[in-house]
């Protein structure tokens, strides 16, 4: 079972502007395919301090998986990849190399993502863009890495099959 957080970054819904949001529920969804329970999920405006905080705190609590959605791109606003470096202590540059390069086939947009993943103890942070379709298309990119990542992370002594 994984257990996973969700951190939506975005001013609109922040400020209740959005009437649903889809982003997480396109991650809610693709994490259904896993063994997964969403543990924890907030929503907070593009703003370093606060996304900091959210993945700080859930790693400190020991949630093993963070999913943040959107300000990865190159709005003024963007800061999710900024602040992500800022709380990870290992970047895992391979998980958004494959996001960008899977994402290429069905949009040039994808290279404008700046998003990265890496860990902050033993939690697993991972960035995807804003949009429904920027999560799926992300998101089920990483999903059979997902399992023995985790396992990895937590210790798991085990030779790599
Ligand atoms: N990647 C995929 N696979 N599909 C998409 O639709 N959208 C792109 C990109 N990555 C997209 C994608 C767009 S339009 C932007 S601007 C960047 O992600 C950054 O999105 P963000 O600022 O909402 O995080």
């Amino acid at each position: 079972m994984i257990q996973f957080a969700i951190l939506t970054v975005s001013d609109r819904g922040a400020r209740g502007e959005r009437a649903e949001d889809l982003s997480a529920r396109a991650i809610r969804a693709c994490m259904a395919r896993l063994d997964a329970e969403e543990v924890a999920y907030q929503v907070v405006p593009d703003e370093i301090e606060a996304i900091e905080r959210a993945l700080i705190d859930w790693a400190d609590a020991g949630v093993p998986l963070v999913l943040t959605t959107g300000g990865t791109g190159l709005a003024p606003r963007d800061v999710t990849p900024e602040a992500t470096r800022h709380v990870i202590e290992r970047e895992v540059p391979g998980i958004p190399e494959a996001m960008r390069a899977a994402s290429l086939s069905k949009t040039p947009f994808a290279m404008l993502s700046r998003m990265v993943a890496g860990t902050r103890g033993r939690t697993l942070i991972i960035n995807l863009p804003g949009s429904p379709k920027g999560v799926r298309e992300n998101l089920e990119v990483v999903l059979a890495a997902l399992p023995h990542a985790l396992e990895k992370l937590q210790g798991d002594p085990g030779d790599c099959g």
